[in-house]
């Protein structure tokens, strides 16, 4: 038998060798015929998977509990401050291969370039608490699996941090993002939460960990290895995009923000990417009757209607008036 990665018993090993076995067969199959990996593969390795209690994630344990099924794969930082990769990560690289493959396949339904990560969370029944993670670099993509109701994530995509938990959680309106039906963005470092939910809802969060260019580069090997698309700075700029600056909770800010997003611009939006109203497409007539309307509720400055295209093409025209006058007149 291999040696007990630390914190695991001989249980818990059990369990997580069955799954990187089973992990590997699956990527077998998918290799052989060319297949996707499904929800359903997830579900079942999941299933295999066998946790140990986490009481250290203080922040997202539900009130009344002590611990929570939460493992961290792939790149962490350790007590110490050091970059390393988590001892499971190095231990049943079949489970990173394939859930790494599984994020690529889905996340490549929707965007030609892939999502840069270095860290994935793996949770198993239980309603994260109000948070913000701090430790998080850029963009997190949330996707849940599993036969349960509810369980969609809350999000307070302009929480820029002044503002109590407490506070925002009682005077303001979170987005709620269906992470049942695909991969959700949100910046973990916002505030967040899962809606109470019944049923087995397992939950998988890829992120980037805060300075993981700090990482040794045989440890950054060893996630590629695993298939983890490590960010470069250049990739990481791209991801940033998908979370724009959050515009806050404060005084300045009309009330239900969120809502008029949503009911504006984040419905057809998948994956679902949190942008402000007025850097959403403005494609139809509506639409830009639609974000006056919604601009001139929030009182915002809106850039100029002219585009660099409109003010070239005014020039031109002038150009050829004063040219047609100046021919007129040679004539
Ligand atoms: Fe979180």
């Amino acid at each position: 038998m291999p040696e007990l990665v630390s914190g695991e018993t001989v249980a818990i090993q059990r369990g997580r060798l069955l799954a990187d076995a089973a992990a590997a067969v699956i990527l077998a199959r998918a290799d052989a015929h060319g297949g996707k990996v499904s929800d359903d593969d997830i579900l079942y390795v999941a299933r295999q998977w066998v946790f140990r209690k986490n009481e250290v994630r203080q922040n997202v344990i539900p009130e009344g509990q002590t611990w929570v099924f939460s493992d961290t794969l792939g790149l962490l930082r350790d007590r110490c401050g050091r970059y390393i990769m988590s001892g499971a990560s190095q231990a049943y690289p079949h489970v990173m291969l394939l859930l790494n493959r599984w994020m690529k396949d889905c996340w490549g339904e929707h965007s030609q370039r892939a999502f840069c990560c270095t860290s994935i969370s793996f949770n198993k029944g239980y309603a994260a608490k109000l948070h913000r993670d701090g430790n998080n670099q850029g963009p997190s993509i949330c996707k849940a699996i599993g036969h349960f109701s509810g369980g969609r994530l809350g999000y307070f995509a302009e929480d820029d941090k002044t503002m109590e938990l407490e506070k925002l959680k009682a005077d303001q309106e979170a987005v709620f993002l269906d992470v049942k039906s695909a991969f959700q963005v949100f910046d973990g470092n916002r505030a967040h939460f899962v809606e109470p939910f019944t049923g087995e809802r397992f939950s998988f969060v890829f992120f980037t960990v805060a300075k993981w260019w700090k990482t040794k580069c045989e440890v950054l090997d060893g996630l590629k290895d695993r298939a983890f698309e490590v960010p470069t700075p250049e990739s990481m700029a791209h991801a940033q995009v998908l979370v724009p600056s959050p515009r806050g909770y404060g005084a300045r800010q009309l009330p239900r923000m969120a809502s008029l997003a949503i009911m504006f611009w984040q419905a057809p939006l998948r994956p679902q990417v949190v942008r402000r109203a007025w850097e959403a497409p403005r494609e139809t007539k509506n639409h830009i009757k639609e974000s006056n309307v919604l601009a001139s509720l929030l009182g915002v400055h809106r850039p100029p209607r002219g585009t660099e295209t409109d003010k070239n093409a005014a020039t031109a025209k002038k150009a050829k008036r004063s040219k047609t006058a100046s021919s007129d007149a040679q004539a």
